[in-house]
């Protein structure tokens, strides 16, 4: 009866802690699915049961910065470092294009230095240019200045994803060197939204030393920041990582659950806005993705890497599709897709609702 509460409140009341952890506290198979299936109402009343996919491409795992859980992170040295050329992304983008994928994900490591910065306005240029406007843009790439920003913003990006990775500041604090501030990180996401982009942001869900408090004060966090898009996934620790002595108790069916509790208790407590389906829930799960789907996600975000890069590119530990390349994947999704009752939104951007209907 909790989760019915919940779903009858107003649209605009900012959601009570205390039933958010009691949301993210289920436990049972039965009471789960109760939790899945008040979301998933939730989901078809704001937002529909389309499913809208954007083609990710992991233009280069080259990074700047060192957070202790990411598997690309500058410290790791046995990493071979890549970056994608200007032709063969634009060659990605036009297979994105062919496939119907109303939009495109650039996503990388975080450089700030201008040959990239200019690299990734010519990019943003070419894409719009193929695609005669068409082809929506998401930059994911991190911590930038204002200007960066709005460079890019003006030469065709419209969505920017930054997650916060945690709205604790203290374990924020634990999971990152000195030089990576919250402060700034909030700073930016702010930026971001002044700029004009869709904003979206999100958080690992499982971090050591994260409480169920911690992920309900991160759904507040969301709500106060008035957020257009989530994309959260379960934290799943790395070997070449400062966090590595994790992996062996690290366990994959509570890490899919918690994930998935997450998704359903931000749909129901955020209502219209955009909810991606992480690859962090696929890597736990064979069918990590439909289940996302099913508790209250809205968006996939297929890999259109060319398949030589992707092992590159490992985060976490099991990232999947290192060979499935993205002609294959679109058939066995669609099959998928229609078996959970949904439709894909091909060639549309479908933007948050949630962007319309704020301010
Ligand atoms: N497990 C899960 N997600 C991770 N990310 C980085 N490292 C890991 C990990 N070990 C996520 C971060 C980052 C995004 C690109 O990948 O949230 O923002
Ligand atoms: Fe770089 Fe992002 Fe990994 Fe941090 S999480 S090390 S910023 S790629």
């Amino acid at each position: 009866a909790y989760h019915l509460s919940i779903l009858l409140e107003e649209y605009s009341m900012r959601p009570d802690k205390n039933k958010l952890i009691e949301l993210l506290s289920t436990e049972g198979e039965e009471n789960l699915q109760t939790l899945y299936n008040q979301a998933y109402k939730v989901k078809k009343k704001y937002v529909g049961t389309t499913v809208y996919l954007r083609g990710l491409i992991e233009l280069s795992n080259i990074c700047s910065k060192n957070c202790y859980y990411c598997g690309i992170r500058s410290g790791n040295k046995e990493l071979k470092r890549y970056q994608i050329s200007y032709e063969e992304a634009i060659a990605e983008a036009k297979l994105c294009q062919q496939m119907h994928y109303g939009s495109i994900v650039i996503q990388a490591g975080e450089r700030n230095d201008k040959p990239w910065i200019d690299f990734i306005t010519k990019l943003i240029i070419g894409i719009k240019e193929l695609s005669e406007g068409k082809l929506g843009i998401t930059l994911s790439l991190g911590e930038q200045k204002l200007e960066v920003y709005q460079q890019w913003f003006e030469a065709g990006a419209h969505r920017y994803l930054l997650r916060i990775e945690t709205s604790n500041e203290e374990l924020y604090k634990s999971l990152h060197p000195a030089a990576q501030s919250f402060e700034k990180r909030l700073k930016c996401l702010h930026l971001i939204k002044e700029c004009g982009y869709q904003v979206g942001t999100g958080v690992m869900i499982g971090l050591p030393g994260q409480t169920i408090e911690d992920l309900a004060n991160d759904i507040l966090f969301f709500y106060d920041e008035d957020i257009d898009m989530l994309g959260m996934g379960p934290y799943i620790p790395h070997h070449n990582t400062p966090l590595k002595h994790l992996v062996d108790s690290f366990n994959p069916a509570e890490a899919l659950k918690m994930g998935l509790k997450m998704i359903a208790a931000c749909r129901i407590a955020l209502k219209d806005i955009n909810i991606a389906s992480t690859t962090a829930l696929q890597a736990l799960h064979p069918e990590g993705r439909e289940l996302g789907l099913k508790a209250g996600a809205n968006v996939l975000m297929p890999n259109i890497t060319d398949t030589k890069y992707r092992k590159g590119y490992q985060l976490y530990e099991g990232k999947p599709g290192l060979n499935e390349t993205a002609i294959q994947y679109q058939k066995e999704l669609e099959q998928r897709i229609s078996a959970l009752g949904e439709t894909i939104g091909y060639d549309e951007w479908g933007d948050s609702k949630h962007f319309y209907s704020r301010e």
